[in-house]
C-alpha cells in the first residue's frame, strides 16, 4: 500500500455530492486532488472554502485537506496532473426515464486521446454505457483511454462516513493499469473489492439500488395491510429484519422513498430491460407503490378531518428527501404540498435546511422559522422527513400551537406515547388503528388564543 507521499494526484470531475465528497476523501487519504466543475459560481466558492452542498462533515474534511484540493472549471487542469480521471457528473433522468447521458457524453468528448489517462466513471449510468463510450474511443482513435466503471453507494447525508466506511469497492474494467490502480488508491479503506468485469459493475449499482428501493416499497406495502389488520409495522420489520437472509436495515415504512437515485435508477433499469426486450415487472410496482406511498398521507388527512381540506391549515414538517441534506430531488413532501395545495389547503411548511432549494420547486408554500410556528393555527401536522429535532419537539407546546390535534407521523419516527400524552391524535404509517388523544380539542372555529407566538 503506497504512503500518502506516494498517493498519485487525481481527478474529479463534477463537484456535487459524490464528486466532493469523492474529492475530498481521496484527498484526506493523501492524494492531490483536481476537482472540475462546469458551474464557475460553484468553483469560486469552492476556492473560497464555501461547501455548495449540505453534507455533515464535508466541511472541515475540504477544510482540512485545502492544500491538497484544487479547484477548477478547465478540464485542461485536472489533464495536466491527473492520470485517473473519475466523474461525477449529474445523470438525471430523461422524461421517458432514461439516465440522461448528456454530460457524461461531454465529459468523454473533452478526452485527449493520451493513454496516460483513465476514464473512471462514479456517475451512475446504464449498463452498456462503458462498452459504447470505449467503442466511440477507437472508433476517434482515442483508444488507448483506459476505461473503469466504479459506481458509488455513499448515501447522502452520511456520505463522508459511508466514503470511509464502503461495503465494498467495486472495480469494473478489462484488467487494465487503471483498474489495478483504483484497487490501490481505495486500499486504504480495507473493504472487500469487488473487481469485475464493466457491464456487470455497472448492473451492480441499478441491481443495489432496485433492491433497495424494492425492500422500501414491500414494507410500505405491509404497513398498508398493518393499517388494515391492526398489527404494527415496526414490530412487524423488527421480526422479519432478524432474519439474517432479510436484515433490518431499509426495512423503515413511510411516505415513500425519494432522493436522486432510487427513482432515477429504478426507471432506468427498468427501461434498460425493456430496451433489451425483457419486462422487468416487479419494478413497475415498485414505482408505482412509491408513488401511491406519497399521497397516503392524502387519505388519512380527508378520513381525519371534516369537511375536506379546503381552508385547512396543514404543518408540513420537514421538507427534504431524507435528513440531514439539503436535497429536495424526488422528495416525498414535492408530490404531497402539491396535493394538499391542490385540495385547497394552506400549507406551512418548516424544514431546518433544505428551504431554500424547497423555495425554487415550491414558491406557492407559507415557509416558517420552526416546527412551533409552523404548527400555529394547523388542523393537522404532518411529519415528512425525520429530522432529530423533530423527534425531541415538545409536544405540549405543540398542541397549544394548534387549532386541530390531528399528528401525522410519515416516518414511523415519533413516540406515540408521547404525541397522546400532549391530547393529541396520532396516526403512523402501518401502526395499528389511529389512537385518540383523551379529551376534545378547541374546535376549528374558535379564535387561536394562547397559540405560541
Ligand atoms: C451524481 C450522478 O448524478 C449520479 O448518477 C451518481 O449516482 C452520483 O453522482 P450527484 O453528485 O448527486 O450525482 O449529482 P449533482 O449533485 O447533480 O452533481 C453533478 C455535478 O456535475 C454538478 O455540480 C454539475 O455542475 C457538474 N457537471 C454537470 C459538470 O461539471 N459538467 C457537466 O457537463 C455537467
Ligand atoms: C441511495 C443509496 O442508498 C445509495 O447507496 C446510493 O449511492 C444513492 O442512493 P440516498 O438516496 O442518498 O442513497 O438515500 P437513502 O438513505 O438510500 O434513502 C433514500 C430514500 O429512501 C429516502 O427518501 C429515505 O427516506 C427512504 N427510505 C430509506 C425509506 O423510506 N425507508 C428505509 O428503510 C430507508
Amino acid at each position: 500500500m503506497s504512503s500518502p507521499a506516494q498517493r498519485p494526484p487525481i481527478a474529479v470531475i463534477g463537484a456535487g455530492y459524490v464528486g466532493l465528497v469523492t474529492a475530498a476523501g481521496f484527498a484526506e487519504l493523501g492524494s492531490e486532488v483536481w476537482c472540475v466543475d462546469i458551474d464557475a459560481e460553484r468553483i469560486a466558492r469552492l476556492r473560497a472554502g464555501e461547501v455548495p452542498i449540505h453534507e455533515p462533515g464535508l466541511e472541515p474534511l475540504l477544510a482540512k485537506n485545502a492544500q491538497r484540493l484544487h479547484f477548477s472549471t478547465q478540464l485542461a487542469d485536472a489533464l495536466e496532473f491527473a492520470r485517473l480521471l473519475f466523474v461525477a457528473v449529474g445523470t438525471p433522468p430523461t422524461h421517458s426515464g432514461d439516465a440522461d447521458l448528456t454530460a457524461v457524453n461531454e465529459v468523454v468528448d473533452a478526452m485527449p486521446t493520451s493513454e496516460r489517462h483513465a476514464l473512471v466513471m462514479k456517475s451512475t449510468v446504464p449498463c452498456g454505457t462503458g462498452a459504447t463510450i470505449q467503442r466511440s474511443f477507437s472508433e476517434r482513435g482515442k483508444t488507448a483511454i483506459a476505461y473503469v466503471s466504479c459506481p458509488e453507494f455513499l448515501k447522502e447525508g452520511v456520505a463522508v462516513k459511508d466514503f470511509f466506511n464502503p461495503d465494498r469497492v467495486v472495480v469494473g474494467d478489462s484488467g487494465t493499469w487503471a483498474g489495478a490502480a483504483v484497487v490501490e488508491l481505495y486500499a486504504p479503506l480495507r473493504a472487500p473489492i469487488v473487481r469485475t468485469d464493466v457491464a456487470s459493475a455497472e448492473m451492480i449499482k441499478l441491481a443495489a439500488n432496485a433492491f433497495l428501493a424494492t425492500k422500501i416499497s414491500f414494507i410500505n406495502e405491509i404497513a398498508n395491510v398493518c393499517e388494515e389488520t391492526g398489527a404494527d409495522v415496526t414490530e412487524v420489520a423488527r421480526g422479519v429484519g432478524l432474519d439474517e437472509r432479510i436484515g433490518p436495515k431499509f426495512l423503515h415504512a413511510g411516505i415513500g422513498f425519494g432522493g436522486s437515485c432510487f427513482g432515477k435508477d429504478v426507471s432506468a433499469l427498468k427501461l434498460l430491460a425493456a430496451n433489451s426486450g425483457y419486462h422487468f415487472q416487479l419494478l413497475n410496482a415498485v414505482i408505482e407503490v412509491n408513488e401511491l406511498q406519497k399521497r397516503r398521507v392524502i387519505t388519512k388527512l380527508l378520513k381525519n378531518l371534516d369537511d375536506g381540506l379546503a381552508g385547512k391549515r396543514v404543518a408540513l414538517l420537514g421538507l427534504a428527501f431524507k435528513p440531514n441534506t439539503d436535497d429536495m430531488r424526488g422528495a416525498s413532501s414535492i408530490v404531497l404540498a402539491g396535493r394538499l395545495l391542490a385540495e385547497g389547503a394552506d400549507v406551512r411548511a418548516y424544514d431546518p435546511v433544505a428551504e431554500a432549494a424547497a423555495r425554487e420547486l415550491m414558491p406557492n408554500l407559507s415557509y416558517c422559522d420552526s416546527a412551533l410556528d409552523a404548527a400555529n393555527d394547523a388542523d393537522a401536522v404532518i411529519l415528512v422527513t425525520e429530522w432529530p429535532e423533530f423527534i425531541e419537539l415538545d409536544w405540549e407546546r405543540m398542541a397549544g400551537a394548534m387549532r386541530g390535534r390531528l399528528v401525522i407521523d410519515g416516518r414511523n419516527a415519533l413516540d406515540p406515547g408521547v404525541v397522546l400524552a400532549a391530547g393529541l391524535s396520532y396516526e403512523g404509517i402501518g401502526r395499528g388503528r389511529p389512537a385518540e388523544a383523551s379529551e376534545p380539542r378547541r374546535d376549528a372555529g374558535a379564535p387561536a388564543s394562547g397559540a405560541a407566538s
